[in-house]
């Protein structure tokens, strides 16, 4: 691929793909294949508990080569993930929502990177001071839980010029090569993809909500508050499923008198139970109604026309990078 960027010389990358961490749907089968097809991916740490994280990391570690990043979510504390990680031999961290400051004080120290996902060019123009090494820009359309103030093709040229030199990565409304090269003209140095991965053939997302994201279109999305425990609302957007429309048919009721609230839809693989509301995605080993899990997705979905394995999507990304490529520099030659 003709793109050499600051991100694939961090992270030593044949493509300037990344996949966003995507709850338990990123494990580590799914990483794998991310590593093996030149791109790299995330964990979410948020989704993994504290006492399994270890071993996690480890088989994560060994099946990537430990080309792989953990991804924390600061809506609660986090400090004792970042120390299971880093004694993993973890040294790539993506940190977003909350204060980042001591986190990143603690990865620098370690000698690691950090990238910061953000949705407003006020953070970018204090990332350099506190350290960060790339930042996320992540719009609106995002799927998923977003913080964007504006849909990527604005919000990130905002960002680039306010970030005083630091790379940014684009996340967002991107899902194929054209996606990649409008968000390198815009100024980044490579994609944060989610939405085009949960439909992947190695992601660990519940296979019917992989066919959901497949059949879905952008009228299909809603954006809500409503899978947030009280106190960690943040925005996602999820395409519409019985738990929204129920809640939406009894009035939108707020927490406490909801439909169905405090009812089990399903079962983790260790057999705790999935209450209706909860913040998991559905995730394939989910036993019972998984449809009633949030199904997470953003704008993409207008893109996504099958389930695909990860080697074919980041190679369809290259090919059709490349064709963009070649159409633009056709049109400035007047061809
Ligand atoms: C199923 C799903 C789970 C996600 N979980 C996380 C997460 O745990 N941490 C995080 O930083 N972002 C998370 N995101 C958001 C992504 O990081 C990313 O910003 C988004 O997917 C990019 O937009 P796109 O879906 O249009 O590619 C999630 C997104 C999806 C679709």
């Amino acid at each position: 691929m003709p793109f050499q960027t600051a991100l694939t010389k961090a992270l030593n990358l044949r493509v300037p793909v990344l996949a966003a961490p995507l709850g338990r749907g990123t494990d580590a089968a799914f990483l794998a294949a991310m590593a093996n097809s030149g791109g790299f991916g995330f964990a979410a740490l948020m989704h993994m508990p504290e006492v399994t994280i270890s071993d996690e990391l480890a088989e994560i570690s060994r099946v990537t080569g430990g080309s792989f990043g953990a991804n924390l979510t600061l809506v609660v504390d986090q400090r004792k993930r970042l120390a299971a990680a880093l004694d993993k031999g973890v040294r790539v961290f993506s940190l977003w929502q909350g204060d980042i400051e001591p986190y990143v004080r603690v990865i620098k120290d370690a000698g690691g990177l950090v990238f910061w996902t953000i949705g407003d060019p006020k953070d970018a123009a204090r990332a350099k001071e506190f350290g960060v090494d790339f930042i996320v820009s992540q719009g609106r359309e995002a799927g998923g839980h977003f913080i964007g103030t504006a849909p990527t093709m604005s919000l990130l040229p905002s960002i680039v010029d306010a970030a005083k030199g630091v790379p940014v990565v684009a996340a967002g409304g991107v899902a194929d090569g054209r996606g990649l090269l409008a968000a390198m003209a815009l100024g980044a140095c490579g994609v944060w993809m989610g939405t085009r991965f949960v439909a992947s053939k190695e992601s660990a997302s519940h296979r019917g909500y992989k066919e959901r994201v497949v059949a879905a279109r952008a009228t299909d999305l809603v954006e809500t508050e409503l899978f947030d425990p009280v106190g960690q609302e943040c925005p996602h957007w999820v395409i519409r499923n019985s738990t929204f429309s129920k809640w939406e048919e009894a009035g939108r009721p707020p927490t406490g008198q909801r439909p169905g609230e405090g009812e089990s839809i399903s079962r983790y693989p260790n057999g705790q139970p999935v209450y209706r509301y909860d913040v998991a995605a559905a995730w394939d080993s989910m036993e019972g109604d998984w449809e009633a899990s949030p199904l997470y997705a953003g704008s993409t979905v207008e893109l996504i026309h099958d389930v695909k394995s990860v080697a074919e999507i980041v190679g369809e990304i290259e090919a059709t990078a490349e064709a963009a490529l070649d159409k633009i520099s056709g049109s400035r030659a007047g061809r």
